[in-house]
């Protein structure tokens, strides 16, 4: 057999068992003028189409070109990048920035670099697999604690305390598949009993959470208790790519020294940068709405619940519908796409097998009348799969 038949068999034998396990992944071209109500992005604040921020990026493509032409550390970091870092750096609480092109390549490289073997990093058992993949190469030992169960991270910090190596702690705020959030204070106050390294990502809160919308830490209480924070352009920003925010500068200056997501990709496009920026005085403005976005999530839910569907409380813009069987959350998407709204289907590996569930991304400005229209898709499509 050649090396072309050998790999071409691996990917069908690949395909075959997705397939067989219902969990084939499609690409489908969304088109300029979708047919249904989009609740499956995350653009929560509808910053992606905001005229300002639109603005700020034909601006940026005209002062720095559409493109950064470069990695950083040769000419891609513009006065644009610095000024965004500097901005997102003090709105959070911490002193020192880092954007990169994507929140993957940030929480690998942090999770890649930082932890080392000898090392033992205690995550909560759903983060995203950007971490993941980084905790898995950096050599440190992985150990994952039951979903938001800070008692569970309790006893293993207890556990791990006399250890040689440094612990890690990995948590997410608003959890991307779940929408929920753990006591942020009292993994704060944790951190103050165990001292552990604590990585928080906050990728899913910015905007949506906190007085001027600096996400979960903001609403809670405790600007600045991680030890680094990551969050993400691509989200409530509309734009593209993420940050990394340190209080102690050699973490800066190690990764921007030696990550490679950092030191050998092409930087973060201008447009993207300048968006962001704008986006960022977009979502600090937005402060006296703000109460509102927890509201719309509210009743979204209770809409649902009304149902009969399996739909946690809470007020996050992520609203996941428990449905069990991978078969049955494409089944309910379908259901619902062709009555004009479009969710997400979540299917293992993404989630644990036996959870496949909708997730219903929420957005500022939905109507009462879209949320009743979609209740009564929602239960068209539970009743006819
Ligand atoms: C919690 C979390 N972190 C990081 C990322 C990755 O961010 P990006 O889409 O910018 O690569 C995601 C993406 O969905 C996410 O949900």
């Amino acid at each position: 057999m050649s090396s072309q038949e050998r790999i071409s068999e691996r990917a069908h034998d690949a395909l075959s068992a997705r397939k067989a396990g219902g969990l084939l992944r499609r690409l489908e071209a969304r088109p300029k003028r979708a047919p249904w109500l989009n609740l499956a992005d995350n653009d929560y604040l509808n910053l992606s189409r905001d005229p300002a921020v639109i603005a700020a990026a034909s601006e940026a493509a005209q002062q720095w070109g559409v493109s950064a032409a470069a990695s950083p550390l040769i000419t891609g970091y513009t006065e644009l990048h610095a000024e965004l870092e500097r901005s997102l750096a003090s709105w959070h609480g911490y002193q020192h920035g880092l954007v990169w092109n994507s929140g993957f390549a940030a929480n690998s490289a942090v999770l890649g670099m930082l932890p080392q073997r000898g090392d033992v990093v205690l995550a909560d058992r759903l983060i995203h697999a950007s971490m993941v993949a980084g905790i898995l190469r950096s050599g440190a030992r992985l150990r994952r604690f039951p979903h938001n169960d800070l008692h569970a991270l309790q006893a293993m910090l207890a556990g791990e305390n006399q250890r040689e190596g440094a612990v890690f702690v990995v948590t997410e705020s608003i959890y991307s598949m779940d929408g929920d959030c753990p006591d942020l204070a009292a993994l704060s106050q944790l951190r103050e009993e165990f001292a552990f390294f604590w990585v928080l990502d906050e990728a899913h809160a910015t905007g949506w959470y906190g007085e001027t919308g600096a996400g979960a830490l903001e609403a809670q209480g405790c600007l600045g208790a991680p030890d680094v924070l990551v969050g993400t352009l691509g989200k409530a920003f509309g734009s593209q790519g993420a940050y990394t925010l340190f209080h102690d500068p050699a973490l800066r200056d190690w990764l921007l020294n030696e990550a490679g997501e950092f030191v050998y990709s092409t930087y973060l496009a201008p447009p993207a940068a300048g968006a962001a920026l704008a986006a960022l005085t977009c979502i600090r403005e937005l402060e006296s709405e703000r109460p509102a976005l927890a509201g719309l999530s509210r009743s979204w839910r209770a809409a649902m619940q009304s149902l009969g569907a399996d739909v946690p409380d809470g007020d996050s813009p992520v609203v996941p519908v428990h449905l069990g069987s991978a078969e049955r959350a494409i089944a309910v998407q379908r259901g619902l796409l062709a009555r004009g709204f479009r969710v997400s289907s979540i299917r293992p590996p993404t989630v644990p097998d036996g959870t496949a569930r909708l997730r219903v991304s929420l957005r500022r400005g939905l109507t009462d009348v879209q949320r009743d229209a979609f209740t009564i898709a929602l239960k068209e499509a539970l009743q006819c799969e």
